[in-house]
């Protein structure tokens, strides 16, 4: 099919700052435009609907994550991108009991140690008067620690940790162009991925010697490991480390910026923190991190909406405008702590949806509680910097007291 076949067509450029800074108007110029429009500049057909994206996230047999933008840093072999039925089910058996509800409430009193240590200093810094980023000095280290508790790996890693994580986060929102050329943040993110592998490497030689209870451990020495090459072990231990912290301190990050917008809802939350698991939901459909994913026809051209797509078109799925959607949501643009909540696509949905949820849950409503505890009054004090769709979150995020 031509270029100019593709309709309806809207063109929109998601990479200019007034989008990442404020996606919302542009999410509703596009769902204006039809349910499934195709994008000649993302050269992708983008939907908007709550029902749609939730239709393609599950008809896996048609719409694959094989060659979507992820796959392209990650690799084939890493678990989140594996298409195959069987064999991804197999490997996301491996952790899956380890991310359980029961499982992470386990780990709570370790993150509660995190987020305190993190939070001292912070407000120490505050009451001297300062103005604190505190997506920097709080929220972003905190889910790095705790993954890499989990992994089993050393404190003393915790700072290359979260640099690599950081790089490689920000090479998926600046992905080479469609004619290939790389951004410099893909060239620094692919560094970052090979240093974080060989690190792994090390990690997992030395579990192999010596088993442990911790999650590489139980990786090497899975059923599913014994079929698979260093390097896809490797793969599956490094994504399952960058997956969990880019995103849950982006989250924790638009906590205190929708919270520190809407005083009602923080007083409420501040007054029973009860409401925070609510609250913290609908933060993520109100703001979520991850606005966008992907995925390519396969097997077919499908029609979706009587609009004719060709095999191997490129799908993007604007979880965003999802979230918004008013056919599923009343008052879909407002914030409202006290709406029943019904699952929103913040943590995707499907095969692939969020092994880690339950540890990002527990994650942001400790280290909220414990920041509205200590610092209930805390005020945005000056410009929050957004950047990027595929992982969008306040940073810098300056606060004051
Ligand atoms: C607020 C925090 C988080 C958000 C917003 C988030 C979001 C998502 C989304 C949207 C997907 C689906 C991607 C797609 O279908 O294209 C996903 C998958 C996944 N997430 Fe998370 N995530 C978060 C935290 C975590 C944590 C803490 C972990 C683990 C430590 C984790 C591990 C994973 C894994 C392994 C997958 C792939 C699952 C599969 O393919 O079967 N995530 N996440």
């Amino acid at each position: 099919m031509s270029e100019a076949v593709r309709q309806p067509r809207l063109d929109v450029d998601l990479y200019t700052q007034a989008i990442f800074r404020d996606p919302y108007p542009e999410l509703e110029r596009i769902r204006a435009a039809g349910p499934v429009v195709w994008n000649g500049l993302a050269q992708g057909w983008m939907l908007t609907s709550d029902a749609l994206i939730r239709r393609t996230l599950t008809n896996f047999d048609r719409f694959t994550l094989s060659g979507a933008p992820p796959q392209r840093l990650f690799g084939a072999e890493a678990f989140i991108v594996i298409d195959d039925k069987p064999q991804h089910d197999r490997l996301r058996n491996v952790w899956a009991p380890a991310f359980q509800r029961q499982a992470v409430a386990r780990l709570q009193p370790a993150i509660e140690k995190i987020v305190d240590d993190m939070l001292a200093p912070v407000e120490e810094r505050l009451r001297a008067g300062e103005t604190v980023d505190v997506f920097k000095h709080f929220c972003r280290d905190i889910p790095a620690y705790v993954i890499a508790a989990m992994l089993g790996l050393p404190d003393s890693a915790r700072p290359d940790i979260v640099r690599w994580s950081d790089l490689m986060g920000a090479a998926v929102i600046s992905p080479p162009s469609a004619d290939g050329s790389m951004t410099p943040a893909w060239i620094a993110g692919e560094q970052a991925k090979q240093e974080l592998g060989d690190f792994l490497v090390d990690q997992m030689n030395h579990r192999r010697r010596h088993r442990s209870e911790d999650l590489i451990s139980q990786m090497v020495h899975s059923e599913p490991a014994q079929e698979m090459s260093d390097d896809a072990i490797m793969k599956n231990c490094r994504q399952l480390l960058f997956a969990g912290n880019e995103t849950t301190a982006k989250w924790m990050g638009h906590i205190v910026a929708v919270l520190h917008d809407h005083p009602d809802a923080r007083r409420a939350v501040a007054a029973d923190p009860a409401l925070l698991p609510d609250a913290n939901e609908e933060v993520m459909r109100f703001e979520p991190v991850v606005h966008r994913s992907h995925r390519r026809v396969r097997g077919g051209p499908v029609t979706i909406e009587g609009v004719d797509i060709p095999d191997g078109d490129l799908i993007i799925l604007l979880m965003g405008a999802g979230n918004r959607d008013p056919q599923r949501y009343e008052r879909p643009q407002e914030f409202d702590i006290r709406r029943t909540p019904m699952g929103n696509l913040g943590f995707g949905f499907g095969m692939h949806s969020c092994l880690g949820i339950s540890l990002a849950r527990l994650e942001a409503t400790i280290a909220i509680r414990r920041l509205l505890a200590r610092l209930p009054d805390y005020r945005v004090a000056g410009e929050i910097g957004y950047e990027g769709l595929g992982l969008r979150g306040p940073s810098p995020l300056p606060v004051a007291l």
